[in-house]
Order: structure tokens, then sequence, then C-alpha cells
């Protein structure tokens, strides 16, 4: 695996590859065994948005894998002031072992990997957040034991979670159902392709999307970059909660997961959220664990 651009990129066999040296990351980590296998090398950070998640387990991943990490923001950079891509990335290839980056355009991600020579991982675009749905397949299959067969129903907006979601869980052979409101919808190509499956569903029906699922996610109504929308979106949204109303559909033993950062009273109920605390911040603490599994395959660990 050279790169990291989108989950639709990679097989079954690969997102479980990357999964099973996760969970062996994890379990040295927690049990003190060292594991420098990025020793020497060096993690570029490209950050044109703000982060907590993102940042830190990158940073502490490399640190674990005996490797270093550089926060470069898109605010000091040339890039900020227009230096093209193409040349920042022909550049940074010739300083750097690898490079992640948090933008808006997925096109400029693309572009990275394709004018640059070093592996290129994505730290979420307004198309896609990789990273995060490899931690959250992680920490699916470690509390239900696989993920062929389960149902996944993501709430709210079809963002860059859902568009992510949907081509993970379904290359995984899982069922994903979205509720959203008519116009918020995720991609439509993705979302064709997930039909072709039978495993997919998208419905404005809360109710009919959360029925019996294993999995309850939702994000954010205002993604990074929507701020100005945030007080239109918040009653467009507003029958988009998950609530102990809408949980009530779900599975009686379903998880509740989100990326964070969260809004409460917004897209999840105080009450849901804390009753599910526990699987949240385990799914925040994966991203260490997924994301050291994709910095090993991309920068040329052995595992
Ligand atoms: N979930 C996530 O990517 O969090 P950050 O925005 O804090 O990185
Ligand atoms: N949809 C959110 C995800 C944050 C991790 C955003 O893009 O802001």
């Amino acid at each position: 695996m050279k790169h990291l651009l989108k989950l639709a990129d990679l097989t079954a066999d690969e997102i479980t590859e990357l999964l099973n040296i996760a969970d062996q990351l994890k379990y040295e980590k927690k049990n003190g065994v060292p594991h420098p296998l990025l020793k020497g090398k060096t993690l570029g950070m490209i950050f044109s948005k703000s982060s907590t998640r993102t940042r830190v387990s990158f940073e502490v991943g490399m640190f674990d894998l005996g490797g270093s990490a550089l926060f470069l923001s898109s605010r000091d950079l040339q890039i900020g002031r227009g230096e093209p891509v193409e040349d920042t990335a022909r550049v940074l290839s010739r300083y750097l072992d690898g490079i992640m980056i948090r933008t808006f355009a997925q096109q400029e991600v693309e572009d990275l990997a394709k004018y640059g020579s070093i592996p290129i991982i994505n730290g979420l675009t307004d198309y896609c957040h990789p990273c995060q749905v490899l931690a959250d397949l992680m920490t699916i299959r470690e509390r239900k034991g696989a993920l062929a067969g389960k149902k996944l129903c993501f709430v709210g907006d079809g963002n860059n979670m859902a568009n992510s979601l949907i081509a993970g869980c379904i290359t995984m052979g899982m069922q994903v159902s979205v509720a959203c409101p008519a116009g918020h919808e995720p991609d439509a190509k993705l979302m064709q392709w997930a039909s072709e499956t039978g495993n997919f569903l998208c419905t404005t029906d809360v109710q009919q999307a959360i029925q019996d699922a294993d999995v309850v996610y939702t994000d954010v109504w205002a993604s990074m970059g929507q701020e100005d929308e945030a007080a239109e979106r918040r009653k467009v949204f507003a029958p988009y909660q998950v609530n102990a109303v809408n949980m009530a559909l779900a599975k009686p033993d379903a998880m509740v997961m989100h990326c964070l950062p969260a809004h409460r009273e917004e897209e999840i109920t105080a009450e849901v959220f804390e009753q599910h605390a526990d699987e949240i911040f385990e799914e925040a603490e994966n991203r260490l664990h997924a994301q050291k599994a994709v910095l090993v395959k991309c920068m040329g660990g052995e595992q």
C-alpha cells in the first residue's frame, strides 16, 4: 500500500490486514512492548483545518514507531500563499518520508500523491475521512467480534464521515443505512456503488434507517468550513438527532459512535452520549493504533 487517499481504494483483505496490524500494535503498546518500525523516518503533517485527535494521534504514533513528525500549518507554508501543490509535493518529497494532509479539496490530496514521490495519507478532506473509519471498523470489530453482516446506521449530514463509512463498511460486508434530510445525501457515485451490493439504504426517515442497527453513528451537522451555515443547518437537521426515542428502535445492545468533536443536544443528546462514552472514547483512542498500522504499511516498516 503506497498511499491512503480514500477507503474505496482498499480491498477487504487490505482493510483486514490493517486492522490486524492495529490490534497487534495496540496490544504491544498496552503491554509496553516497543515497536520502532519506522526508526529514523519523518512524517510531515499539513493542516489547513483544525484538529485535536488527528494531529496528536499521528504525532504520538510516529514517536511510538521510532520516527518523528513535523506539524506544518498551511497558514505558515508557502502553499497558503499560492505555491502550487505540484511544487510543494516535489520539494517535500526530498525532505520527508511521508505526508499526512488535512485539507478541503480531495483533489489536493490526490495531486500531492500524483506529483510527489512519498506516501500520502488523507487526514480528512471535505469528501472523506479514511483514517477515522479505519479506527471505527477496528472499534466495531473489537466490540462485536466481526464486521460482515452487522448493520451500521449513520444519522445526520451526508458528509465526509458518511462517505467514508459507506466505503469502509460496505467493503467489509456490512449493511449501511443513512438517514439524512433531502438535499444532504452522501456522494451520489458512492451511493450508486453501495446500492449495487444490496446492502445500502438512504432515506429521510430516521426511524426506518435505525431499525435493528448494531451501530448508530453520528457527526456534526455543520462541518469545518460550513460554520456560516450552522444556524440554518440546526433547523434542517433537528429531526436527525441520536436520542433515546430513536435509539429504542436499534438493537438493545447497539453501539453508539461519534468521530468527535460532538455538539451535545444537536446531533446527539448528552444522555445518549454519556451512556456510550466508553465506546466513543475507545473509538478516539483507536485512531492512534489504526493510524500506526497505516504508517507502517505506507512508510515501509516491517510488521
Ligand atoms: N475525529 C477527528 O478527526 O478529530 P480531529 O478533528 O480532532 O482531528
Ligand atoms: N464532518 C466533520 C468531521 C470532523 C472530524 C468535519 O469535517 O468537520
